[in-house]
């Protein structure tokens, strides 16, 4: 890959307008919407109807399609027909040029704003590619742009951070706008090469790439943020049964997860973070988020977040139907079977797919295990800095006793409200609900003095003050009223409802 073809190519593809906002004015709301499905048709239709290099573009990179080699020599006049057969992207039948590889524009949202990419990937559905090639490189989807909601938010340096499995290096990308340095780790080589032609192809530098298995290619370094949408998908390792490099590590059952997250803690500095995606399986009685917990080694707080769970048949169904192979496909029983057999054979009653968020804990504390189950909406764009500032307070709340929580000023955020709920003509609320707007979108059932607790954190005075004040109102001892409110004010800072006031 030379780099002035990359370059030419990125010239091209901005004179076309070949963004977002491009694409909707040229084939409308709806059509661009239905991209986002995997449905071409409706995008193709209108690009037919108003040609020029945007069309063409359109067609070529976004849908897969073959176009006419002359158009295309239109469409890219800096890089050339040559030039686009030289990057690889391309191969000419003929008259027509035939698209090797998606390059599609992709709006995100971040930490640090809003911004668009250009991602090159395999070409995949949306190209009426089915089924998938067992290398195939993913381009941008839910589960990247889950991972890249759950960063922390940019508001320290970070020095060094690593994209575990780059795939396409979406993740390298976010990491590198708030990361002096990024290290992209792939086994796959095409991957990689897809990682380094985005990074180029999006005028970003400083993202070294580098091939092998997990922590091999940094092994003895320490990373400030580690990142990592790992193959966490669960296949039986039975030959026929097809393996996706994109989702599959090779492992029986979920231990390529275990290995993810044991070597997180040699592998974070001091003050480290990192963030994952996985999956994880109960096994014989034993629940899936208890071993997901059970998987990091001291010096790791973690707080594992099951966001669904699915019983083994629907798991099987999810990625079959994710490999292309639908129920009435004559190959689904055979493979639904070898799925099936694979948990039978090891008791697998289910299985947890979610969030781990961890931080080098430092030691002299025992490291949080939090694991929570978590099936509400969440707003994505809260979630980074929530579970930043969760960590930050689990620290701190292991390392103070209820006499320095008493003398802490605590705020209630603005997104916390009340709801009351009381049988029609009831003199008083029957229900009294905390929630949430940002964090993880909880709410929460409460009684009287502890919504009254909340309602006068307003960061003026201590916890212990409005305590002494609740009892008196309700006319309760004070230290039985402590030692009922205190381990609850202690668990709604760590979700959220309270903050610490910050100086
Ligand atoms: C689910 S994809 C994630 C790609 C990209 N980071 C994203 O979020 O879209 C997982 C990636 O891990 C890579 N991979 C598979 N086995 C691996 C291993 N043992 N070590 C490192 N990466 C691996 C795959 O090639 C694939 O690119």
């Amino acid at each position: 890959m030379h780099p002035a073809h990359i370059d030419a190519l990125a010239r091209d593809l901005a004179t076309a307008s070949l963004t977002s906002e491009g694409i909707r004015a040229l084939v409308g709301a709806g059509a661009e919407a239905a991209l986002a499905r995997a449905v071409a048709a409706p995008a193709r239709r209108a690009a037919l109807r108003s040609p020029g290099a945007r069309s063409t573009l359109l067609r070529a990179l976004v849908l897969g399609d073959a176009v006419p080699a002359d158009e295309l020599a239109d469409a890219l006049p800096s890089l050339g027909v040559d030039g686009a057969v030289a990057l690889g992207i391309v191969a000419l039948d003929g008259d027509a040029a035939r698209p090797l590889v998606a390059i599609r524009p992709c709006a995100f949202r971040d930490a640090l704003g809003e911004g668009e990419w250009w991602i090159a990937s395999d070409l995949d559905e949306l190209a009426g590619v089915a089924p998938l090639r067992p290398d195939h490189v993913l381009g941008i989807g839910g589960a990247a742009r889950t991972l890249a909601a759950l960063l922390p938010p940019a508001d320290a340096p970070v020095g060094a951070a690593l994209d575990l499995g780059t795939g396409c290096g979406v993740i390298a990308l976010h990491l590198r706008r708030f990361a002096d340095r990024v290290v992209a780790t792939d086994v796959s080589e095409r991957a990689l090469r897809f990682a380094a032609l985005n990074a180029r192809l999006n005028g970003v530098d400083g993202i070294e790439t580098r091939l092998g298995s997990l922590f091999e290619p940094v092994a003895g370094e320490r990373f400030d943020l580690i990142a990592s949408n790992p193959p966490f998908v669960i296949t039986p390792r039975e030959p026929g049964v097809p393996a996706f490099e994109y989702r599959d590590g090779g492992r029986t059952g979920d231990a390529l997860m275990g290995e993810v997250v044991a070597g997180l803690a040699e592998h974070l500095t001091a003050r480290g973070e990192a963030r994952l995606l996985g999956n994880w399986e109960s096994i014989a009685g034993a629940d899936g988020l208890d071993r997901a917990g059970a998987w990091a080694s001291d010096g790791l707080d973690v707080w594992a977040i099951e966001r669904e769970s699915l019983d083994p048949v629907r798991y099987a169904e999810l990625w079959l139907r994710d490999g292309g192979t639908l129920p009435r496909d004559a190959d689904f029983p055979r493979l639904a079977g070898a799925w099936l057999d694979d948990f039978e054979a090891r008791g697998v009653t289910a299985i947890g797919m979610g969030w781990i968020a961890a931080r080098a804990s430092g030691g002299g504390r025992p490291p949080l295990r939090r694991l929570e189950r978590v099936g509400q909406a969440v707003a994505l764009e809260h979630v980074g800095a929530h579970l930043r500032s969760a960590l930050d307070d689990a620290a701190w709340l292991a390392g103070i006793d209820d006499d320095a929580l008493r003398e802490t000023v605590l705020v209630a955020p603005p997104d916390v409200t009340e709801a009351r709920h009381q049988l029609p003509g009831a003199a008083g609320p029957n229900v009294i609900e905390l929630r949430q707007g940002g964090g993880l979108g909880r709410s929460l059932p409460v009684d009287t003095a502890l919504a009254a607790l909340v309602g006068a954190s307003d960061g003026e005075l201590p916890v212990g003050t409005l305590l002494a004040a609740i009892a008196g109102l309700l006319e309760v001892d004070e230290a039985v009223l402590a030692a009922d409110l205190l381990p609850r004010v202690r668990e709604l800072v760590l979700t959220g409802f309270l903050h610490r006031r910050r100086d």
